[in-house]
């Protein structure tokens, strides 16, 4: 998806910004690039319903400079902005305060403007619990659960939720161990009732270990193009697995499909993308955010 993409320099002025619009600019997704982002086919959909005068923007913002933007927002008037790719872990410096999920995962993708001050909050890992619930009818707490390619944001946002949950296990899998054995000692001391444990991708007891656990989640990047292959073999998959990846478009990766080939339960991660939207709209406007509208926006562009 594309759509109008706003500069930094737009920024200067509220005239600037809102040159030929209806609408004043409320809220933007902050990233670069920014140009595909489906934010805003959820958002404007969901202010439009809640009877509220004002735009979601895209704002492409280089790197270095998320400080600056949110600080132009903040003194524009700005109710507040998601923060996506590259910027969600500078992110967490920019702000005044941070909450207790968004500095445990290390990163935030939702910030709100409160009387001048900037607050962070992180709903990418309580967005994928919903998005559990959602596709399984499954709470984490007890799961045992295999984070594929957990080296990145999305594995490490997703493996303190597990943990914040009260997962029973946590395996983190990725093609480079040293990524994830600092992120392994470091939830298992925070988190003692969880068991974490770092394995390489090509770890010769990694079908054994996936057939223990109940629930595959994919974070890696590895099926983002269509010709991708999937991070596990076939022989890791089975009828008991209820399989998920964070990945959403294509919707059916080759993980998914050796999953389902296998008589698996899958999910994409649209549910995620979703949730954790509803989530951010949630501290934007406590308790107005309208699911099913924010869904048939999202499905429209995805
Ligand atoms: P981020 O989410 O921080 O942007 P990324 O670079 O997109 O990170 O990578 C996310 C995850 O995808 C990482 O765990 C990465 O594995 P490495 O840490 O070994 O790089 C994983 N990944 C990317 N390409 C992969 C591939 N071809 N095979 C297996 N894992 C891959």
């Amino acid at each position: 998806m594309s759509g109008k993409v706003h500069q930094l320099e737009d920024l200067a002025s509220r005239s600037r910004l809102d040159a030929g619009e209806a609408q004043p600019a409320l809220l933007a997704v902050i990233g670069c690039p920014v140009a595909h982002s489906a934010s805003p086919s959820m958002h404007q959909p969901a202010l439009d319903a809640c009877g509220i005068h004002g735009r979601y923007i895209r704002l492409e913002v280089p790197i270095g400079r998320v400080t600056e933007a949110l600080q132009q927002m903040k003194a524009l008037g700005f109710v507040g902005a998601n923060i996506t790719v590259p910027h969600k872990f500078a992110a967490l410096d920019a702000c005044h305060h941070v909450d207790e999920a968004a500095r445990e995962m290390g990163a935030v993708n939702t910030v709100k403007f409160i009387d001048g001050e900037t607050w962070g909050f992180n709903t990418d890992g309580p967005g994928f619990a919903r998005a559990i619930e959602e596709e399984f009818g499954a709470v984490l707490k007890g799961l045992r659960v295999m984070i594929v390619g957990a080296g990145g944001g999305a594995g490490q946002a997703i493996a303190t939720q597990c943990a914040r949950s009260g997962a029973q296990r946590v395996i983190l899998v990725n093609r480079t161990i040293d990524k994830i054995q600092s992120l392994s000692e470091r939830l298992s001391r925070r988190f003692p009732q969880t068991q974490f444990n770092a394995l390489a991708i090509d770890d010769v007891q990694l079908a054994s270990v996936a057939k223990q656990c109940k629930l595959l989640v994919n974070t890696s990047s590895l099926g983002l193009k269509a010709e991708d292959a999937s991070p596990l073999e076939a022989s890791c998959f089975a009828s008991h697995h209820w399989v998920y990846d964070t990945i959403y478009q294509p919707p059916r990766t080759a993980f998914l499909r050796l999953a389902e080939a296998a008589g698996a339960r899958v999910g994409n991660g649209f549910t995620m993308l979703l949730h954790q939207g509803v989530l951010a709209f949630d501290h934007w406007y406590p308790g107005q955010a309208p699911l099913e509208v924010m869904r048939a926006g999202l499905r429209s562009v995805s």
